[in-house]
């Protein structure tokens, strides 16, 4: 199994972007958490970053029959992106949108999601431990398909 993760803008700067909110763990020592699991799971993983939506929108693109499923942090990009949600709808995968913030503990125009109802759920409020349950999400999903 393969499972593709795609990160958004200023998730680069994880570690030192208002650790208030996002904690001191950069996504350098996320990827290595998430890669760590994923051995014990046996799942091979893909993890890039962009700041640039057309990076992630052909990246979701190219995922296409490649990955069993995508594990997406868009970052604003969540809220904004008419391209992203048709790429997500066009992919015919798995996609699970996960947050390290509660997002809607925040500031109302984070509490839309642009591509929420395309995806096939939310994981939000757990820091790295979003990226986690998001692997976790997409072995299930993956399983249960068998
Ligand atoms: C975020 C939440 C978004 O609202 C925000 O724009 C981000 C990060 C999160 O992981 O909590 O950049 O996706």
């Amino acid at each position: 199994m393969k499972v593709l993760f795609l990160n958004g803008p200023n998730l680069n700067l994880l570690g030192t972007r208002q650790p208030e909110i996002y904690g001191r763990t950069s996504l350098q020592d996320v990827e290595v958490m998430v890669r760590q699991r994923a051995t014990q799971l046996q799942v091979e993983i893909d993890f890039r970053q962009s700041n640039a939506e057309g990076d992630l929108v052909t990246w979701i693109q190219q995922s296409r029959g490649i990955v069993n499923a995508i594990v997406l942090n868009a970052a604003a990009y969540t809220h904004t992106s008419v391209a992203l949600r048709d790429a997500i709808s066009a992919c015919e995968l798995p996609v699970i949108e996960i947050h390290l913030s509660n997002v809607y503990a925040r500031e109302s125009f984070r509490h839309h999601s642009m591509i929420a109802a395309v995806c096939r759920g939310t994981i939000c409020g757990f820091g790295p431990w979003s990226y986690i349950l998001g692997l976790e999400a997409a072995v299930n999903l993956n399983s249960a398909l068998k």
